[in-house]
């Protein structure tokens, strides 16, 4: 999709389709409305109050110009009522309100959408923003294996922005808006995919070009390697597969001095069998969404290069498989990690906190970073504690807590803490070893994946996001089709830009 910026007035917008957003109790309608009903001699107001349109979220509705204004028709699109009680505005709205109209648009076969939308509480670079993350979002399609693709696509979006005030800022919001939509839909490309295809090495691949493009550094380890540096939790889960492991470490490097150094880990289990305890035909149906959190990292790294942050950020994914053949990890054997710690296998299903844990391990011996956060597909605990709809996060340090959780907001990604109560790492206790992978005590799955990850933090700031309800919905969403969402991209990109300094 073209996108652009024009500081031209609606109703002098030249478009298939003019998109205009309203908000439910608009006060006084904004000029640019007006001027746009004025030329159309009041049909707006007249269609708007025939069909009742009370402008609630997502709500829509359209009208021809008969050629009175450059645009075609007029789609007017709810955005539900005024946060007027928050001093801050709020995007979400306007990203879906932009994901449902130019989806509508492109329905009705508009090559071309222009989108003003009316200002409220946002600066005009958070409302171009959000329009281009919404519109992007929203018509994302994964249709790279059908026969029959559906030809209709916007071909060029334009965000208007009548205030020449407001002009700059929203030509930056138009350039983060692509950069941070492109980084989610690369990452939802890679979840959308079959296991048959995104394998460890196809990561490692997609790794290589990403760095290749964007001049980073990258280094992939081989299994050898690992297990010479003693990563024997994550070597251990990649010893059942045939296909072979790939540690990736990307790193982003500022030019100046950065404010920060911090590493992003994503959990990479390219399928997720179970291994030797197998999962259920049900339960295994979508693990090849397990490498969600490791496609967030590739889809982070895709955007850094753009966006230059003034932030060390790197990247490690300790991808591999989890399944069950002869040399498979067996239930009750030890493994000894990075850290030196021993872990019983209680579950071999429990793959994903083994390779976190050396993946940990080697940020803090290899890296040394300030702060860590993970997101991983962990566990099916998290999905009952909080649905699909929102992420769970477990931190040892409040202020990185906050932090992520600001950013979160902020996108538009709904992310709530859970404790790391430390009287349930009871639970984790062995016979035989330091630490068993799974608890012995009922309930709190997702708490325990986090204290048995905590284990390998060495006591540096550390946030873990369980992504294993909102990785991938198997319903359509405001701002995406079924299949995997790209969930934390944009929350990570936020998050690196507020440890800057600036957005
Ligand atoms: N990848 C799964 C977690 C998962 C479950 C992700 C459902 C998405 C949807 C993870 O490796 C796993 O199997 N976890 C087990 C842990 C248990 C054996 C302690 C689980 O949650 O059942
Ligand atoms: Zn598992
Ligand atoms: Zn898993």
């Amino acid at each position: 999709m073209d996108l652009a910026l024009e500081t031209r007035k609606p109703s002098e917008a030249r478009a298939d389709v003019l998109v205009l957003g309203r908000y439910a109790d608009e006060g006084r309608v904004p000029a640019e409305v007006v001027a746009v009903d004025r030329a159309l001699g009041g049909l707006l107001t007249k269609v708007l109050q025939s069909e009742k349109f009370e402008s609630k979220p997502g709500q829509i509705s359209y009208v021809h110009t008969g050629g009175k204004i450059p645009a075609e028709r007029v789609l007017v699109v709810g955005l539900g009522p005024h946060r007027r009680e928050k001093t801050r505005g709020d995007a979400e709205p306007l990203r879906r309100a932009a994901a449902a109209a130019v989806r509508r648009a492109r329905d009705l076969n508009a090559g071309s959408v222009a989108v003003f939308m009316p200002p409220d509480g946002l600066s005009s670079r958070e409302r171009a923003q959000a329009v281009v993350e919404g519109a992007l979002l929203g018509t994302y399609r994964f249709d790279k294996y059908l026969k029959e693709k559906n030809p209709r696509a916007v071909r060029a979006l334009t965000v208007l922005e009548p205030d020449r005030r407001g002009a700059a800022g929203a030509r930056e919001g138009v350039r983060l808006g692509r950069i941070w939509a492109e980084a989610t839909c690369l990452t939802r490309d890679l979840v959308n995919e079959p296991a048959n295809v995104v394998t460890p090495t196809f990561l490692a691949r997609r790794a290589t070009e990403i760095a290749r493009e964007g001049g980073l550094k990258l280094r992939v380890l081989e299994r050898a390697e690992c297990a010479r540096m003693g990563m024997g939790a994550y070597v251990g889960v990649a010893q059942g597969s045939e296909e072979p492991p790939k540690f990736i470490h990307l790193s982003y490097v500022p030019a100046g001095r950065a404010r920060r150094r911090v590493v992003i880990i994503g959990k990479g289990i390219t399928f997720d069998s179970g291994g030797l305890d197998l999962k259920t035909a049900d339960g295994m149906l979508r693990m090849k969404d397990d490498m969600a959190g490791a496609a967030a990292v590739l889809g982070l790294f895709h955007a850094l290069p753009k966006l230059k942050p003034r932030v060390e950020v790197h990247g490690l994914i300790a991808a591999t498989e989890n399944m069950p053949s002869g040399t498979a990890q067996r239930p009750g054997d030890v493994v000894r990690a990075m850290n030196g710690l021993t872990v019983e296998i209680g579950n071999t299903d429990a793959e994903g906190r083994l390779t976190l844990a050396d993946a940990l391990s080697y940020a803090v011996r290899h890296v040394k970073p300030d702060e860590m956060i993970d997101m991983a597909t962990l566990t099916g605990a998290v999905v009952i504690a909080l649905g699909q709809g929102v992420s769970g996060m477990m931190a040892s340090n409040d202020a990185l807590a906050a932090r992520v959780l600001a950013a979160a907001d902020g996108a538009g990604e709904r992310m709530w803490r859970l404790p790391l109560h430390d009287e349930y790492k009871e639970g984790l206790k062995s016979d035989v070893a330091d630490l068993n992978n799974i608890s012995s005590q009922r309930g709190a799955g997702a708490i325990v994946a986090a204290l048995f990850m905590r284990e390998f933090t060495a006591g540096v700031p550390w946030a873990h996001l369980d992504i294993a309800g909102t990785a991938f919905t198997e319903r359509e969403l405001p701002l995406g089709p079924k299949g995997g969402t790209g969930v934390t991209v944009r929350t990570l990109l936020g998050y690196l830009a507020s440890t800057n300094g600036r957005r």
